[in-house]
């Protein structure tokens, strides 16, 4: 669609149809006006032709369930949206046979108004390119593209980014696939015991020839089901990788699997870059000691510059080892970011890994296990560009970390 979506809201109470009106203003959303039910309506609709058409049921609900059906025979491109106070399951069912295409209720929550029209267009638009016979109609991007970052190696980015996948899979959240974009060590095929076949840079060199039926052909798989893009057997096969190719791939596989895990070095590379601009959520890793919350102060900064969706990062404590120089609290306030989760010392994760099985699947009773499926489950049912974080926790306090921190 060309420019922003155009709405029409129709409701015979002037006071919500304006704050429902203010609402899309400023989520972008062109409304073209705002009108109550019947002929009114009706001959506004024809006339603006809207993409989409706001509509709200209320007792007794006739008027508007006539408008509705009316104006989906009028204007059978423009998707209807019944909004309504009445909660029962008759009510929806009503709006929906009169044709509207998704149903919600009082009190209206904008962002979930401004979700519900982004979906029935992309729907409708789907719908459109079937009918016109154009096979290719599945969302641009329908994955969540987790990154996985840490300042340090020998933090436990690897092992993350093993068991969340894993973790996935296991609460059925949908499919996942990891990534190695660590170009000095690569060994995400190896910690999972998976044969290199192909990898991330043979992807990247044939992109422009695959599609997302042919991308899966360069994919390794695990038992768990995990799918995985090694990284090259050699690490000088990198060097002619293009962040483009890899950029194109990331399209690729995110189209194809609902989660794409990137697993990346400690180091900023154009690959990173990439990596860390195509997350929707970036998992910021730190191990406890006082060299990785040093090294984090400043990957936070540079990270916090060159990206436009700061809230993005999430930052996870990992413990490693389970000697630890600093304390969590600490952690929080000397960074000044909400710990989202911090994952335990588990002495037999790397037990299990030499099996190539990720402690998630060999021990799922483990501590270290639960908190890789809430970090999942949290992920994959909660909005996380949205939460809490970049709480500002106040000045670092007193101690071996004040003292290191106090030119901030
Ligand atoms: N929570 C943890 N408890 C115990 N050992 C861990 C934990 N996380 C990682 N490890 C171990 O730390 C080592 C380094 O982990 P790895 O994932 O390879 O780090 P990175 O990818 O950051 O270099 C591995 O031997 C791994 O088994
Ligand atoms: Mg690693």
């Amino acid at each position: 669609m060309a420019g922003n979506p155009r709405i029409l809201v129709v409701d015979q109470d002037f006071e919500t149809r304006a704050e429902i009106q203010k609402g899309l203003v400023r989520a972008q959303f062109i409304v073209m006006g705002g009108v109550g039910y019947g002929a009114e309506a009706l001959s506004l609709a024809s006339e603006l032709k809207p993409n989409v058409v706001l509509v709200g049921v209320e007792d007794p609900p006739s008027r508007a369930l006539q408008t509705i059906e009316s104006m989906s025979e009028l204007l059978p491109d423009s998707p209807i949206i019944a909004y309504s106070s009445l909660t029962d399951s008759e009510s929806a069912r009503k709006a929906v046979v009169a044709g509207a295409r998704d149903y919600l209720t009082k009190p209206l929550k904008m962002n979930e108004v401004v979700k519900a029209v982004q979906m029935a267009l992309s729907q409708h638009e789907r719908r459109r390119a079937l009918l016109a016979g154009d096979s290719d109609t599945s969302p641009k991007s329908a994955g969540m593209i987790i990154t996985i970052f840490g300042a340090k190696g020998g933090i436990g980015k690897t092992t993350t980014a093993i068991n969340l996948a894993s973790a996935f899979v296991a609460i059925n959240a949908g499919s996942a696939v990891v990534v190695d974009m660590d170009t000095v060590f690569g060994d995400v095929a190896m910690m999972m015991d998976v044969p290199v076949e192909a990898s991330l840079v043979d992807a990247a060199d044939k992109v422009d020839e695959m599609d997302r039926e042919s991308i899966g052909s360069c994919l390794g798989r695990h038992s768990s089901g995990v799918r995985v893009l090694p990284a090259p057997f050699e690490p000088t096969d990198w060097r002619n990788v293009s962040p483009d190719g890899v950029e194109k791939v990331l399209t690729l596989l995110a189209q194809t699997h609902d989660f794409v895990i990137l697993d990346c070095p400690a180091t900023f590379t154009d690959l990173v870059a990439v990596a860390l601009d195509r997350a929707n959520v970036v998992l910021l890793l730190t191990s406890l000691d006082i060299t990785s919350i040093k090294d984090t102060t400043t990957a936070l900064k540079l990270l916090s510059n060159g990206m436009n969706n700061e809230e993005k990062i999430k930052l996870v404590i990992n413990r490693p080892t389970n000697v630890n120089s600093v304390g969590e609290d600490d952690v929080s306030k000397v960074l000044r970011r909400e710990v989202v989760w911090s994952v335990p010392h588990d002495a037999e994760i790397s037990a299990s890994l030499q099996l190539g099985t990720p402690v998630v699947i060999d021990r799922p009773l483990s501590a270290v296990s639960e908190t890789i499926r809430e970090m999942a489950a949290m992920l994959a049912g909660v909005e996380v560009t949205h939460g809490g974080n970049g709480r500002d926790t106040g000045p670092a306090e007193t101690g071996i970390l004040s003292r290191l921190f106090k030119r901030e």
